[in-house]
């Protein structure tokens, strides 16, 4: 949430900037500001609303200065006005800061501050922090950085700078992401990968409670009390080629129109047909507690939790292992119980979802066995895991998720194969099961014909305001996701239900003409979802069928049908998704809505 990207090196500054913030924008986009240092002089500038606002207001200015950063910003303290975006300055206009997270005890640290004399201009927690660090000055902003952060409750990755130091930008984080980019004679300090990989692949990812203090030709990290840390440098694995558009309108429809090949590299060599047996590496050194764990408890967030759900019917049904899926925010402070045998599973895109993570915190203190389903390589999920499954689904961007629900939902499927294999399935099932699985982004292809015929589809219901989403077993998660995915950036509202309760109160919504998909592939559950549209039907509803290709009665009581193709029950939702997702673009392309940068929402939520 938010997006931080910080320049130091020979070349100018502000194209390294804004080029960076317009990558991080998805994280983040309701005001934003870049701070540099000129000839000695520390200069600011910010503007409410877009990147592009930011740009015709900074104009010709701030072109000389190699040293800089700035800011993308999505309001957690103070209403998105300029005033309140980053970067934040100290009150004698020499240092300025950027900052992602929240600063719990900025209030009590504010008193601190007046006590000594300096009042606040903004309401946000970071000026605060940045007058806090100005308070603890004294010629070092290293020293200083890490003084004011001893005193910090709460979460930021920062990034600071102090126009009597102008060859350093001091950076530290707890709780939210920070890398920096290690190039020739120049630094990328940034919160996402995404805002570095044009510039260099090599990086450092910046642990929680470190601090980096970095010159043009070199740097050195150290704890908060000081003490040195040697840092690797890593590679990032994504290229800019990925970060780009590719001919597309929106990122959304690029990451849906990629799901095919981002299937094929999540499956990618983690299925050994010969041997009827799934290969995941990054869990070999716990295989054995893994199989014989007695009980599987999945924490995510979102969309996320939605893959979480997918995941619980099939670890029950292929691994009979009892599992559940809990959000992460409820987790973490539920006191769960967490038995010998309890094992645990993060799922997270991004890897830095702050709920999810204290989840897994939480689960690692009461002794679990921690493992991660997660994207982003190097992110604190990934790191703090005790073991897991990288999706390898490349970058997403735009904010609804869509690519990385399949790949998480493809991870779950190899997962549920690889302890049922280990427990009780049979060489035989297990192979035609992956068999299956291996043939899936061929299905998947075939299923994304659908666009033309959703668009069409859903410019009938552009102005309808209510639809309901319903589905059985493992098609229940998938209705939320349809759900969820109209939501969030078509701003049309959406319910997603278990087809049978309907009729325990939503039912009472259906009018005639309400635009009612309903996910009916052919499986055990079939006839009683035909019953359900029956119901729906009786009521004036609009039945939207997504069914198996070759079913023909269906026809006789949806008014429209979307065919998937036809695959084994275990992995439809795999199909099914796709034209829920398919629908929810066109509905907001159709409706003028920002398809990356829907309203209110970010991609990367590191607060609570
Ligand atoms: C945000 C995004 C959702 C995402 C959720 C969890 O709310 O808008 O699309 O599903 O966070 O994100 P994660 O990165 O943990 O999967």
């Amino acid at each position: 949430m938010c997006g931080i990207v910080a320049y130091i090196g020979r070349r100018a500054a502000r194209p390294i900037l804004t080029e960076g913030l317009k990558r991080l924008e998805y994280r983040g986009y309701d005001s934003a500001g870049f701070a540099v240092i000129e000839d000695g002089r520390l200069l600011v500038c910010r503007a409410a609303g877009r990147i592009a606002a930011l740009e015709e207001k900074v104009g010709q200015r701030l072109g000389k200065a190699t040293v800089g950063m700035a800011h993308t910003r999505w309001a957690t303290h103070g209403a998105a006005t300029e005033s309140n975006a980053h970067p934040h300055c100290d009150h004698t206009g020499r240092l300025a800061l950027v900052h992602n997270g929240i600063i719990e005890n900025h209030r009590v640290l504010a008193r601190f501050l007046e006590g000594h004399g300096i009042h606040m201009q903004t309401e946000t927690d970071t000026e605060v922090l940045a007058n806090l660090i100005s308070h603890f000055y004294d010629g070092k902003l290293e020293d200083a950085v890490r003084q004011a952060l001893r005193e910090v409750r709460g979460t930021f990755g920062i990034a600071v700078i102090h126009a009597d130091e102008p060859d350093v930008i001091v950076a530290a984080r707890r709780g939210s992401p920070l890398i920096i980019g290690v190039g020739d004679d120049e630094y990328i300090i940034a919160s996402d990968a995404a805002a570095i990989v044009q510039h260099t692949p090599q990086v450092i990812y910046l642990s929680d409670n470190e601090v980096a203090t970095v010159y043009r030709d070199r740097f050195h990290t150290t704890t908060l009390n000081a003490d040195v840390v040697n840092k690797p440098v890593e590679e990032i694995e994504w290229t800019l080629e990925q970060l780009e558009l590719g001919g597309h309108q929106h990122f959304m429809s690029k990451e849906i129109f990629e799901q095919p090949e981002a299937l094929r590299t999540a499956l990618r060599g983690r299925i050994d047909l010969d041997d009827g047996r799934v290969v995941l590496g990054g869990l070999n050194e716990v295989a054995r507690e893994l199989s014989r764990a007695k009980r599987i408890i999945i924490t995510a967030c979102g969309t996320a939790w939605h893959a979480g759900l997918v995941g619980e019917y099939l670890i029950e049904d292929l691994a009979r292992v009892p599992c559940e899926v809990e959000y992460g925010s409820e987790f973490r402070y539920r006191n769960p119980v967490i038995d010998n045998g309890t094992v645990v599973i993060a799922i997270s895109q991004s890897g830095e979802t702050i709920d999810t993570l204290a989840a897994l915190r939480e689960a690692k203190e009461k002794g679990a066995l921690a493992l991660g389903i997660v994207n982003a390589v190097g992110s604190t999920i990934a790191r703090e895991t005790d073991a897991g499954v990288y999706l390898h689904v490349g970058p997403e961007i735009g904010v609804a998720s869509t690519k990385a629900f399949v790949g998480q939902v493809a991870v779950l499927s190899l997962l549920a194969a690889f302890l049922g294999r280990r427990r009780h399935m049979s060489h035989a099932s297990c192979r035609e099961y992956l068999e299956h699985l291996s043939r899936m982004p061929e299905a998947i292809a075939r299923t994304l014909e659908l666009s033309n015929k959703a668009r069409q589809l859903t410019a009938r219901f552009v102005e309808s305001n209510n639809w309901l989403y319903l589905g059985r077993g493992l098609q229940y998660p998938i209705a939320l996701e349809g759900a969820l995915k109209l939501k969030e950036i078509s701003y049309i509202h959406a319910e997603g239900l278990p087809a049978a309760e309907m009729k325990h109160g939503p039912i009472a919504l259906i009018s005639e003409g309400m635009p009612v998909v309903v996910i009916a592939p052919r499986d055990h559950l079939y006839d009683k979802v035909i019953s359900n549209i029956e119901q729906v039907r009786s009521r004036g509803g609009h039945v939207i069928a997504v069914a198996t290709e070759g079913d023909e009665q269906i026809t006789r009581l949806a008014e429209d049908v979307l065919y998937v193709p036809d695959v084994p029950p275990a992995l439809q939702p795999l199909v099914t998704v796709i034209p829920l997702q398919l629908l929810a673009y066109h509905a907001a392309v159709l409706r003028g809505c920002d398809v990356d940068k829907p309203r209110n929402l970010a991609k990367s939520v590191t607060v609570e």
